[in-house]
């Protein structure tokens, strides 16, 4: 980029107006901002950050930054409505001690021997459905691939019937849109009815599980705590639920247009297999699926040469950080064998990404699959873009594929 361009971009730039260029490829914008003006104060007053080691600090800080979210969603969701009660009430927008009961109760029930059970559902999910890629030919592969997948290992782990599994989509592409900077009367309509039509909905399966209880799914698991309020069950199961499903769709779209797009790549991973774990880390750090986070200051820090005084708002830009030249060498370049590669992109720190594990076994075994199925899948026509700042991934994304 041109030193003219860097000024305009950083002058310009407020997160609650965003145009469509942005969307399309924010990294230009994010670069400007990181070598210019790296903690960023915006119209509304609060701070916009995108330095690797800002993020890292502020993330591993629990006594300079907060995660709970009351004071911001109030006004942006009414505190009557049904989105403030689910966001306010999820682990993520929450400081000890709630966070740190519920946390433990989701850790401790992700166990390994939970993940190498879903191993083998998953190996089944995926051929299965690259039996229907392969029928079909053309196909887009967010709806017939990427998005097919985590809604059924997230519902696996609830234990929701399948044929209940439907919705669970919709429901969460309407909650987390809602965490979108800025939002119109209809979303913010659809993202409170989501909220009730999906607590509703664990109502029932939780008074079902109960009468009914298995000793091998996660709600199961969660039932026996005591120490849950029923609103706080409900609350965490929809964020696991959702937490699960957007982010996993967006990495296995946002790797297989990466990889799709570099044949070199797609060529070693399908010779060196074992770089599959390398090359998921390189997708995640390149096109990370949710790329922004926010934070409140509740302790004065000095950052950047910025004074952050307590009851600032944060946004961390974890898309900006994970290509942070200070961190990460040729930080635009896709290397799928890049090592060491301590991306953000689930965050760090007492609030990191409690699914990981998850994520990167999805990902793992979509992925490599998928190539090794379809080494001379191309891609065909335009590639939709989602349209959203945090959550980054394709709307879109056809393909015809062939088998080898
Ligand atoms: C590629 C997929 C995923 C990405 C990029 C991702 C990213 C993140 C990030 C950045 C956070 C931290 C939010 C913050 O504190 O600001 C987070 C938290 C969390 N994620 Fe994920 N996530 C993914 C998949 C999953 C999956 C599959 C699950 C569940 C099985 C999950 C469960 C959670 C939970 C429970 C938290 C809250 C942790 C806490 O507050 O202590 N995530 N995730």
């Amino acid at each position: 980029m041109s030193d003219e361009q860097r000024p305009d971009l950083v002058d310009t730039f407020n997160p609650n107006n965003l145009d469509s260029a942005f969307y399309e490829d924010p990294y230009p914008t994010y670069e400007a901002l990181r070598t210019s003006d790296p903690v960023h104060r915006c119209q509304d007053g609060s701070f916009f950050l995108t330095r690797y080691s800002d993020l890292d600090q502020i993330y591993r800080d629990r006594t300079g930054f907060s995660s709970d979210k009351k004071s911001a969603f109030a006004p942006k969701f009414g505190v009557h409505s049904p989105l403030f009660e689910h966001h306010t009430t999820s682990l993520v927008f929450n400081d000890a001690p709630y966070h740190t009961r519920v946390r433990r109760h989701i850790v401790e029930a992700l166990t390994p021997q939970v993940l190498r059970g879903m191993e083998p559902h998953l190996i089944t999910l995926v051929e299965g459905l690259l039996d229907k890629i392969e029928d079909q030919g053309r196909v887009d592969l967010i709806e017939s691939f990427a998005a097919a997948i985590p809604v059924e290992v997230i519902g696996n782990l609830l234990a929701v019937p399948h044929e209940d599994r439907r919705p669970l989509r919709a429901w969460s592409l309407a909650i987390l849109g809602a965490l979108e900077p800025v939002l119109t009367e209809q979303q913010q309509e659809a993202g409170n009815r989501a909220v009730r039509e999906f607590t509703d909905y664990l109502r029932n399966l939780v008074a079902h599980r109960r009468a009914h209880p298995s000793d091998d799914d996660l709600l199961s698991g969660l039932l026996q705590e005591s120490d849950f309020s029923s609103a706080e069950l409900l609350h965490n199961c929809v964020f696991l639920l959702n937490a699960g499903h957007e982010t996993t769709t967006n990495l296995i779209g946002n790797s297989l247009a990466l990889l799709l797009s570099h044949p070199d790549a797609i060529h070693q991973l399908r010779t060196q297999p074992d770089l599959i774990g390398t090359a998921i880390e390189e997708c995640l750090r390149l096109e990370s699926p949710n790329q922004l986070g926010n934070r409140l200051v509740v302790q004065q820090r000095r950052m950047g040469g910025v004074t952050l005084q307590p009851g600032t708002y944060l946004t961390l830009c974890i898309g900006a950080a994970n290509r942070d030249p200070a961190e990460f060498p040729q930080p635009d370049v896709f290397s799928i064998g890049r090592k060491p590669n301590r991306h953000l992109a689930f965050a760090a720190g007492s609030h990191a990404c409690a699914g990981m594990s998850v994520a990167r076994l999805e990902a793992r075994i979509a992925i490599l699959r998928f190539i090794q199925r379809f080494p001379n899948v191309q891609l065909t026509g335009e590639l939709l873009r989602g349209g959203r700042a945090r959550f980054r991934g394709f709307r879109a994304l056809w393909a015809e594929a062939r088998p080898a």
